[in-house]
């Protein structure tokens, strides 16, 4: 096969940077199967094209970059996630609220599923039938390439999906494999029979087990079974299958050519399938991902990649590289584990479960990536509390997961939360929560209580502005938007609650927390946004500067400290209702000299020798 000789020194040079991310995990994935050779040299044709193709402004911004890989680590990066329908309209309406998203202090915009889906019902867009085009209902592609544009012109950063666990029934791929075309019956996991099908489903997790039970779906125009452990028009690719890995390249280098700067790769842990196992975050998973960073790296380092990897603690870390891949897979993944605890102790008004996962767990430091800290996000909430953690502290985990459902479902008695359960699975006892921030925290509880939500949910932005990692805002939450129960009102989303909280953007409400500075909307956006411009303003906040969670005998608090070469910075937060202490000898010991708060910019008063921590307060001191 002729190669396209790539025209730049720097191309070479990074080639033979990122090589050794490449190729021996291509060897390792593939190595038995007869294809690799030609899919490695079609590979190498491939990023040799994309390179060429490459426009000129996005080279700048690799080269840039490349000097400063930094960028995505430094305090003033914050996200926002929004669907662009629900948020402005269209994707090009986007366009006329980036005024609003800087004003808010974002720098990294998730424009959520927009590539074009299946028609039907399609998992929130999840169920992609082409990677190459634009949902027709929110614009195209050159709408896309120019938000791109218009927002690398102001320092922002666009970030959208790729699904790379499944495609749509309808995508081509999955309609040639219906045809009879043996090639692409080969990209996805087809079984004649349902032997093997019920062998995997010993193992296997339901993810949708109300409203799509089950991991595989019985396809009649092929007389076969597929797997599906999403929904059933989604369908499993087999990564197995080095032709998917160059298929799925190519797309990622097409949308990096596009002006993405993150690629958002959903749905991770299930790429790799072992008989025996729960079939997710198997080790080939990584060695994917780290190959699918290199071709990136090799032809647009400027692009950088979010996983989305929903998991327990020690799990989700993998994700963002440990052992031989550390620093080598994943630039950003979700810090799960930092919101479900943000959740339960806001719940059980108090942090040593808190401290005990985010001490044992997580490291201090991360090499060269960081997380997304968020409280919401258009999924619902998995209560993530594994047995062992709660076991260490002598509690049931079964008993806590079930308090946290009831208590966001509202059912519990005094609960201050209104949401909605998800996925109720019987068989596990496992009960999922949706909701918004707002209603999750209590703005719809009454009065009293809507005063409280506010400060909860300020805690919680503070939290996530100050652990470390990229705050990420979930659109509609910076003005406590509450539950949308209209989502019954569409045939298309009543089955699924996680419509509950995926409201359209309220902008009468935005001006409304403009103008009214007092109200609850107007006390969210005013304080969300105080936080993260103080939080752009503070070195010591940048994502490589190390976390330790410190551990005061009151443990209504939590404590960490950012130790930053210029002194630590102590972040306390008051989880509880109530007026919290902490001795004035253990803030010194900890390092505390000016006793002043960076986060209110005042001095702290001390009182009887202690610091006193008003109702859900939070402090950074130094
Ligand atoms: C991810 C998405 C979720 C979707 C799933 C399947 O978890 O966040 O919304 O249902 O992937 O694509």
């Amino acid at each position: 096969m002729a190669r396209t000789a790539p025209a730049s020194e720097l191309y070479d040079l990074r080639a033979a940077r990122s090589a050794p991310d490449l190729w021996p995990m291509l060897e390792r994935l593939y190595g038995g199967h007869p294809d690799l050779a030609a899919m490695s040299a079609a590979l190498r044709d491939e990023m040799a094209r994309a390179w060429k193709a490459r426009p000129a402004d996005l080279k700048r911004l690799d080269l840039q970059r490349d000097l400063e890989p930094d960028w995505f680590l430094r305090p003033d990066m914050v996200g926002y996630a929004a669907y662009a329908d629900r948020f402005a309209g269209s994707i090009s309406a986007i366009e006329g609220k980036l005024d609003y998203l800087d004003g808010l202090g974002v720098r990294y915009l998730h424009v959520m599923p927009c590539l074009k889906p299946r028609k039907g019902p399609n998992d929130g867009g999840y169920s992609v039938q082409d990677y190459r085009r634009i949902n027709p209902a929110l614009g195209s592609m050159a709408d896309l390439e120019r938000l791109a544009r218009k927002m690398r012109g102001r320092g922002m950063s666009l970030c959208v999906d790729l699904v790379l666990n499944h495609t749509a029934r309808e995508h081509d791929w999955a309609q040639k494999a219906i045809a009879g075309e043996k090639a692409y019956q080969e990209y996805y996991y087809i079984f004649d029979d349902d032997t093997l099908p019920r062998q995997y489903e010993q193992t296997l997790v339901e993810i949708f087990p109300n409203d799509a039970p089950g991991s595989f779906t019985f396809v009649p125009e092929l007389g076969k079974w597929v797997w599906t452990t999403f929904h059933e028009h989604q369908w499993d690719l087999n990564w197995s299958n080095p032709w998917v890995f160059l298929e799925i390249s190519k797309i990622m280098l097409f949308l990096a050519n596009k002006g993405v700067d993150v690629l958002r790769l959903d749905a991770v842990a299930f790429m790799w399938k072992r008989m025996g196992t729960r079939c997710q975050s198997e080790p080939e998973v990584h060695m994917i991902l780290r190959a699918l960073r290199a071709v990136c790296r090799i032809v647009a380092p400027a692009v950088i990649h979010l996983e989305e990897a929903i998991t327990a603690p020690a799990e989700m870390l993998t994700y963002l590289g440990t052992g031989e891949h550390d620093g080598r897979v994943g630039n950003l993944a979700y810090h799960n584990s930092l919101m479900v605890q943000y959740w339960s102790a806001l719940a059980s008004r108090d942090t040593k479960l808190m401290r005990h996962v985010l001490a044992t767990h997580f490291p201090e430091r991360l090499s060269n990536a960081t997380y997304v800290t968020y409280l919401r996000c258009h999924d619902d909430i998995g209560w993530a509390v594994t047995d062992e953690d709660a076991a260490d502290l002598g509690f049931s985990g079964a008993a806590h997961r079930a308090f946290l459902s009831d208590f966001y479902e509202g059912s519990f008695p005094g609960s201050f939360a209104k949401g909605a359960l998800f996925q109720e699975n019987p068989a596990t006892g496992d009960k999922r929560i949706s909701g918004t921030l707002a209603s999750l925290t209590g703005i719809e509880s009454g009065p009293e209580q809507a005063e409280l939500a506010v400060q909860r949910m300020l805690l919680g932005v503070a939290l996530i502005a100050s652990y470390g990692g990229v705050p990420m805002i979930y659109m509609g939450d910076e003005i406590a938007l509450a539950n949308d129960w209209s989502y019954l009102d569409n045939p298309l989303h009543a089955p699924d609650s996680r419509w509950l909280h995926r409201p359209v953007m309220d902008w009468d409400r935005a001006d409304a927390a403009e103008s009214d500075p007092a109200s609850p909307q107007g006390q969210v956006l005013q304080g969300t946004r105080a936080i993260l411009h103080r939080r752009a303003a503070l070195p010591q906040l940048h994502s490589g500067v190390p976390t330790r969670i410190l551990h005061p005998e009151n443990t209504q608090v939590l404590a960490f400290a950012r130790l930053a070469p210029t002194g630590p910075v102590l972040c306390l937060f008051n989880f509880t209702e109530a007026v919290q202490r902490i001795p004035e000898g253990w803030l010194r010991a900890q390092g505390a000299e000016k006793m002043h708060d960076l986060l209110s910019g005042h001095d702290i008063g001390l009182h009887d020798g202690a610091l006193v921590l008003l109702p859900y307060a939070r402090v950074w001191m130094i």
